[in-house]
């Protein structure tokens, strides 16, 4: 028998509560199959104020928590606890008006960052440790992510370093997005209250400002990025975005995870958003989706037309730059194009009023909607995904699930998942491309058109083969489990835990 675990899992987003991205869905996902292992799981989220209380049925709990902040001095919040969807797990809310009840989670309307984004992400931070111990929770491992709460680690190490719930906690900082870093004016020096000497270059200090996630990097026990390609690929001028070197530093630490997919969510056999469930079996099902989507996209019925579809963050990570460029080249072949997405501002429109020009070609609906998500990913033939970088990518998995082939530039996880259609072969379960260009994005999407029209075989060959891809959570997060037995073994010494857990450390750990 194995030690169990108490996990700590901070994030600023979590499915189905609140979502902007991938992040929401890892987090909504990862702990189900940590609670099937057995492991003592709990999660820690703001109360945004989307987040309705009464409709959850969240339970008050009788304390309000207090929080020392430096400067700013201490910080109240209420804290509401509720269940992650069909789990016993624990998820407790965070409810702080000033810092969380506003529509936005990280932006204003005009897509602008919060002014107090870092009061409210260190709050955040170091209100999870707060938490903790007025639960009575010792944690073994604090899991954290991305920058928002990438200072817990940081206060591991010094604020809590003697605490006698939180001095031995291990953490874990997973990368899922290494673009944004969390930099902030020096003063937050004062917040963050560790002491001035951690304003230095090997840890939160970058070019003069605070750098919450280069001081996550610096203080996390391990660290992962949500894939292997990724991990590989931050080490590098060209994806690091100037942390390369403090990565590199870590990089004995440093593993890649590819994300699973919660195949509750996303599955065509039972998606209620569907007009028709289908499977590898019997796919008249997805032509009825296919039909649906060009009905509510107002273009032409026609089941021989390929449909492109995209869902996506509009921001430049996500190639809309080279779209841009080509996307009228795109409209002169014999496609439909179907475009779900919101973010920057000049995109909106730059899209909406190539649809506008093209109604019989191209649909585009600027907003976030989860149900629409679900039904482009079933309606579409292809799925488009022309990333700068993508640490993982969750759209181009489920895609594979949903039987509509990626076409994606082969960079980070969009590498790692896919595999390119070889002609000869015909192995493979999209296309690929590589350079960042809107000539090689025409080109790939020609590739793909042509094949759709004149290879009618290898497409449903390749829709096979697309859809029999499984990347479970419940794979993922074995190897998020070894992480954490890791990351204790570093933190304790292996002699502290080969005592606690009676058994030789080594033996619990294989391969990641
Ligand atoms: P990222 O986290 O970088 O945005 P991922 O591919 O990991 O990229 O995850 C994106 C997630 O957000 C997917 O679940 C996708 O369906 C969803 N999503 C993105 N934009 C929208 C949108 N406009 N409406 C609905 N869902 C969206
Ligand atoms: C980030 C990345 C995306 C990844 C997601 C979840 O938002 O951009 O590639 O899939 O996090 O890890």
């Amino acid at each position: 028998m194995t030690k169990k675990l108490n996990v700590l899992i901070v994030a600023s987003e979590v499915f189905p509560f609140a979502k902007t991205g991938g992040l929401a869905d890892v987090i909504g996902a990862l702990p189900k199959e940590l609670e099937k292992m057995g492991h003592d799981v709990r999660v820690v989220m703001p109360r945004y104020y989307s987040i309705d209380k009464d409709k959850l049925g969240l339970k008050y709990l009788d304390h309000p928590l207090g929080t020392p902040m430096g400067i700013v001095g201490e910080v109240w919040c209420g804290v509401y606890e509720g269940k992650l969807p069909n789990t016993n797990i624990s998820i407790y809310f965070l409810e702080h008006d000033d810092y969380f009840g506003r529509a936005g989670i990280y932006n204003d309307e005009n897509g602008s960052g919060f002014l107090d984004n870092d009061n409210r992400f260190v709050f955040l931070s170091k209100a999870s440790l707060q938490l903790s111990k007025m639960l009575n929770f010792k944690p073994d491992v604090v899991h954290v992510n991305d920058w928002q709460t990438a200072a817990i680690p940081t206060f591991l190490n010094t604020t809590y370093r003697h605490d006698p719930m939180l001095g031995e906690a291990a953490s874990l900082l997973t990368i899922h997005n290494m673009q944004h870093q969390g930099n902030f004016y020096p003063g937050l020096m004062d917040v963050l209250d560790i002491g001035w000497e951690h304003f230095n270059f090997l840890s939160l200090e970058r070019d003069d400002q605070v750098n919450l996630l280069k001081g996550g990097i610096y203080h996390s026990t391990l660290i992962n990025t949500v894939s292997e390609g990724y991990a590989k690929e931050i080490q590098t001028g060209e994806h690091g975005w100037g942390l390369e070197g403090v990565v590199r530093e870590r990089s004995n630490d440093l593993y890649g995870i590819v994300n699973g997919i919660d195949y509750d969510e996303w599955n065509p056999e039972t998606d209620k958003y569907l007009a028709a469930n289908y499977s590898h079996n019997d796919l008249s099902g997805k032509a009825k989706c296919k039909q649906d989507l060009q009905e509510i996209f107002g273009l032409p019925i026609d089941p021989n037309v390929p449909v492109i579809g995209m869902v996506s963050r509009l921001a430049k990570q996500k190639g809309i730059d080279i779209l841009a460029e080509a996307i009228y080249g795109l409209l002169d072949f014999d496609i439909q194009i179907i475009m779900l997405g919101t973010g920057e501002v000049w995109s909106h429109f730059y899209f909406g009023k190539a649809a506008h020009y093209f109604p019989r070609k191209m649909g585009c609906y600027v907003g976030y909607n989860n149900e629409l998500a679900h039904k482009i990913e079933a309606g579409s033939d292809f799925f488009l995904m022309p990333s700068r970088f993508e640490p993982c990518g969750l759209n181009q998995i489920y895609s594979l699930r949903y039987g509509t082939l990626p076409i994606v530039r082969a960079t980070g996880g969009l590498n790692d998942t896919i595999e390119n259609y070889n002609e000869e072969t015909e192995e493979g379960t999209g296309f690929k491309f590589n350079d960042m260009s809107a000539h090689a994005l025409y080109n790939t999407v020609g590739w793909a058109t042509y094949t759709y029209y004149n290879r009618k075989n290898t497409m449903n060959k390749l829709i096979q083969q697309a859809m029999s891809k499984r990347f479970t959570w419940e794979d993922s997060a074995k190897k998020y489990e070894n992480l954490y037995y890791r990351s204790v073994e570093k933190r304790l010494g292996l002699d502290k835990y080969k005592q606690d857990i009676g058994v030789p450390v080594k033996q619990l750990i294989t391969s990641v």
